[in-house]
């Protein structure tokens, strides 16, 4: 049964997982004056010409989320989707600058979050791991000051990204933040070549020495680059709904995923910002469906490709990869 094939969410913002009611409650819960009255205002704001129009509305936000558990409810929230829509194992990105900038100490945004993935394979049947991701469009310095902190904080991550706004906002800005993650034995993945051009991604690979590229669809404007990302294996995180919403891609019906996957990339199917893009993991894959004619085996490689692209240990991960093996009743 296609169905129970295990996924790993390995391209996902928590705060992305916002949805309209939860920004509400929590508005209220914390005397927040939004510019939305109601769910339907708020969903009608969700129409977005490029990713800066989104980042805009998913910065203002985060306004709501103030103190520890407004951070635990978030990710509760999301845990219980997830598991819901076929995710046994989620690498959740977390842009702590966005908080701090607002005057959120780091510990309420790591307290709150990491109270929950502490027991999440337990509560919901998703092992977890933080990323601390860090935001393109702004300095250098700041980013290696809040490394600096999360690690003096103990902070359970394992890993850095790079989000935000690309264009204008270049890999060759973060060289000494990726060698520092480095140094410190934290893995890397970086977003590149979601708006941003093929010389990006070879950027991100070359100088940042990045585990994945997230996104990475711009990639296929380069054929020497095309060749290199199928010779080295290197895994790209996908998120068709979110190319479609953001308009990188004109129509999901023109979303190029399963062609990278059937020319032999690393590619998987993950969600993003899945309250603002339409949907979760499984609405992505039903949509890969629907508009695309996916096949059951295309589904079992994107799943395959998701759980050997994580930094999952490896018993779990090889447990997982043999429940894609195992024969379906
Ligand atoms: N932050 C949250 N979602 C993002 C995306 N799709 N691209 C870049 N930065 C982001
Ligand atoms: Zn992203």
């Amino acid at each position: 049964m296609t169905s129970t094939l295990p996924f790993a969410e390995l391209h996902l913002h928590l705060e992305g997982t916002l949805e309209p009611e939860l920004v509400l409650e929590l508005a209220r819960r914390n005397a927040v004056d939004l510019p939305f009255r109601d769910v339907d205002s708020l969903r009608r704001a969700y129409a977005f010409a490029d990713l800066q129009s989104f980042l805009d509305l998913y910065y203002a936000n985060m306004a709501v989320l103030q103190r520890p558990e407004d951070f635990a409810d978030m990710t509760r929230a999301y845990l219980t989707r997830a598991a819901a829509s076929g995710v046994r194992h989620a690498e959740i990105m977390v842009d702590p600058q966005a908080h701090l900038a607002r005057g959120v100490p780091l510990e309420t945004v790591v307290d709150g979050i990491a109270s929950v993935l502490a027991t999440s394979e337990r509560d919901h049947g998703v092992s977890t791991l933080l990323i601390a991701a860090f935001l393109r469009d702004r300095d250098e310095d700041e980013a290696l000051d809040v490394l600096d902190r999360l690690l003096a904080l103990d902070a359970p991550i394992v890993g850095i990204g790079l989000d935000s706004a690309e264009v204008g906002n270049p890999p060759s800005k973060f060289v000494r933040l990726f060698d520092r993650a480095r140094t410190a034995g934290l893995h890397r993945v970086a977003h590149a070549g979601e708006e941003g051009p093929p010389s990006y991604v070879v950027d991100t690979l070359d100088l940042l020495q990045v585990e994945r590229i997230d996104h990475g669809i711009r990639s296929l404007d380069d054929d020497a680059l095309v060749a290199r990302l199928v010779a080295d294996q290197v895994p790209l995180t996908v998120c068709p709904l979110s190319n479609v919403a953001l308009r990188a891609v004109d129509r999901i019906e023109d979303h190029p995923v399963l062609t990278m996957l059937d020319c032999g990339l690393h590619v998987s199917v993950h969600s993003d910002d899945p309250a603002y893009f339409g949907g979760y993991l499984d609405d992505n894959l039903a949509a890969l469906t629907t508009a695309l004619g996916m096949t059951d085996e295309q589904r079992r490689r994107l799943a395959a490709h998701s759980i050997q692209a994580s930094f999952l240990p490896a018993d779990r991960r090889d447990a997982l990869l043999a429940e894609i093996d195992a024969p379906s009743d």
